[in-house]
């Protein structure tokens, strides 16, 4: 086994939950507004200015987009002080984007920081998901299986009957086929209509969330999101690239992929330690989103360590205008 890579994560993390927390707090007033661009505009700006002012040498690995077509927090941007150690980062500054402009549950701001060359560089292509929380022999389900045989085989690991398993799946059109397959098992599916990261973390609280497994399809970015969460909460995660067309396969070369048909585990997608910050924009089931009143700016934050598997949930009060208390 290599020896863990120290990259200062044990400070940096603080430095992190601030990047999420000022990302949340600069979109909180366009939430419910109807208006993405601007709540994701409002977000990217203040998270750049958060990263920047860390130690880091740091590089954006997954980001807004290709530079020519994301002018902040790009793939490839150098964000940090430019001392300190060499990192990956992983960002996605408004998880959820329509969630936000029509208040819907479970926007999140999210970042995630690992030594240099240990976040897979997923090119902006869809990828198949299936994630389960921790504390299931490894391998139980696989994407191999059919979603049928992944409730069963999940069922009988948790000594319940597949009624009991409760999916989470995005609900799209594309994913009719594979919710009936689901259904006719007799498991129940929560349908989501946007923010797969918060969804394949739900599946690491199930006691909180209620559920079980996470399947479908969704971004590849958000897939090393997701993966960096669940390498510190524990649970197993697999994902393949999916390829519409060949302008896409050739952004995967450009990333560096080379087998088209690889199935990641969750430590392909995140090979090395990872920190990850998650804040809450709207309110979801595993963070509270931004809390405002005529005074104050709420927020609430989780933020987490592979290397020691810590969860602290932080909370996070700023007064609108300062005061001479
Ligand atoms: P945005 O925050 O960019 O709106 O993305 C949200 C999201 O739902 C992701 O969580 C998910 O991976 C992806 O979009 C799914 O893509 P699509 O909407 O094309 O099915």
């Amino acid at each position: 086994m290599t020896p863990p890579i120290d990259f200062n994560d044990r400070m940096l993390s603080l430095g992190l939950a601030r990047v999420t927390e000022a990302a949340a707090h600069a979109s909180a007033s366009l939430i419910g507004h109807g208006d993405e661009k601007a709540a994701d505009q409002a977000a990217v700006n203040a998270m750049r200015e958060q990263l920047n002012a860390l130690e880091i040498k740091g590089v954006v690995v997954i980001g807004e987009g290709e530079r020519d077509e994301a002018p902040m927090l790009y793939i490839g941007e150098e964000v940090g002080t430019g001392e300190g150690p060499a990192v990956d980062i992983a960002l996605d500054p408004l998880e959820g984007t329509t969630l936000t402009a029509k208040d819907m549950p479970n926007a999140l701001t999210v970042v995630s920081m690992a030594p240099r060359g240990t976040l897979l560089h997923a090119p902006d292509v869809y990828m198949e998901k299936l994630a389960i929380g921790p504390g299931y022999p490894k391998d139980v389900v696989s994407l191999e299986m059919t979603p049928s045989q992944r409730i069963l085989e999940l069922a009988k690991a948790k000594g319940v009957t597949p009624r009991d398993i409760q999916t989470c799946i995005l609900e799209r059109d594309r994913h009719k086929e594979l919710i009936e397959e689901v259904r006719s098992t007799g498991a129940s599916i929560r349908l989501i209509t946007d923010g797969d990261v918060a969804g394949i973390i739900h599946t690491a609280e199930t006691w909180l969330t209620g559920i079980d497994i996470y399947m479908g399809s969704g971004g590849a970015p958000e897939g090393v999101l997701a993966a960096s969460a669940l390498k510190c909460m524990g649970g197993q995660m697999w994902g393949k690239l999916l390829f519409r067309n060949d302008a896409e396969r050739g952004r995967a070369t450009k990333a560096g992929i080379t087998d088209f048909d690889k199935i990641y585990s969750r430590d392909e997608l995140v090979t090395g330690d990872v920190i990850f910050s998650m804040t809450g924009v709207t309110n979801g089931s595993i963070v509270k989103g931004v809390h405002r009143t005529p005074d104050y700016i709420e927020t609430e934050t989780v933020l987490m360590r592979s290397k020691t598997g810590s969860v602290r949930r932080m909370s996070y009060r700023n007064p609108i205008k300062r005061r001479d208390y």
